[in-house]
């Protein structure tokens, strides 16, 4: 069984990164500046926000972070939005999600200028991505296939069995294995909380990919043995017996699945880290492409 280790990948990519910034410092252009807006102070969005700018330090880009109150209207959200959109100096910003109830979602995402929006969620680039064409690729999915690539995951020709199917992960995960490209030309079975026999799917999966936000859902008797197990769970679950009060938990049961993997991703230190250093990526092309 090999582990899939994201923080050490992850901490290839930001180095790879900051050699770049290096080189544009060094040649007079433009440092790449990335922005995000956080409403409201849930823990985990909070958390997911200070990782995002502290990667940024690290890897010598500029960052903004945008903190406003969880009463914040829908209105003064767009305008924050606008003022991004505006900004010359920002290459690319994120609105962190989930947003309040009040604010539309959707109305949200279609603000962001697609040139600017390195999260890939604007429907532009959900499109492009459907149809191959250059895009910003959603940072989680994007960093699967980039975990997979540089472990040599063979994917060609293989089952790929997909659980869940959010905007952020498992319908753009589902959509990128199927193409023709590097971690891509599987066959891709995309199943959700209304499939039936669902256990009878998994066994036949060469590479699982669980998104379905359930803590250790995926048991040892569901796969067979040398799947490939990407987990992209991580919940809180209370546990007083640490010091933060909670533990966090994947989507699999690692105890019992991971003796029968030949790859597996662990939770904490798999999928989560490997989505930062994807934004980074992103955010590094959205400055590149603007010269
Ligand atoms: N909430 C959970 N995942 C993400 C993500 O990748 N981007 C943003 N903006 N919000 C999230």
């Amino acid at each position: 069984m090999v582990l899939l280790d994201g923080r050490k990948t992850s901490a290839d990519i930001k180095d790879e990164i900051a050699l770049k910034v290096k080189e544009f410092k060094d040649s007079g252009k433009k440092i790449p500046h990335l922005a995000a807006i956080l409403v409201g102070t849930d823990g985990a969005s909070m958390t997911y926000v200070s990782g995002k700018v502290k990667a940024c330090e690290l890897v010598g880009f500029k960052s903004t972070l945008i903190e406003l109150p969880k009463e914040t209207s829908e209105e003064k959200l767009l305008q924050e939005i606008e003022a991004l959109n505006n900004n010359d100096d920002i290459d690319g910003f994120i609105v962190q999600l989930p947003l309040p109830k009040h604010i539309d979602e959707q109305k949200v995402l279609l603000t962001v200028d697609p040139d600017k929006d390195v999260d890939g969620f604007h429907p532009t680039n959900v499109g492009k991505m459907a149809l191959d064409l250059p895009c910003f690729l959603p940072a989680t999915p994007f960093g699967i296939l980039e975990l997979l690539e540089r472990y040599k995951v063979e994917t060609s020709g293989k089952h790929v069995v997909v659980i869940g199917r959010s905007h952020i992960v498992g319908r753009p995960i589902s959509i990128l294995m199927s193409q023709k490209r590097l971690a891509g030309n599987a066959t891709v079975t995309l199943t959700h909380s209304r499939t039936k026999n669902l256990k009878e799917i998994t066994l036949r999966a060469d590479i699982i990919v669980a998104a379905l936000g359930k803590p250790e859902f995926l048991t040892g008797d569901m796969v067979k043995d040398g799947v490939t197990i990407i987990d992209v769970g991580i919940t809180r679950i209370k546990d007083d017996s640490k010091k933060r009060g909670y533990r966090i938990a994947g989507d699999v049961h690692f105890e019992s699945v991971a003796p029968k993997s030949a790859f597996i991703t662990p939770v904490p230190r798999g999928v989560g880290p490997m989505t930062i250093a994807m934004l980074l990526k992103n955010t590094l092309l959205a400055c590149e492409r603007k010269q």
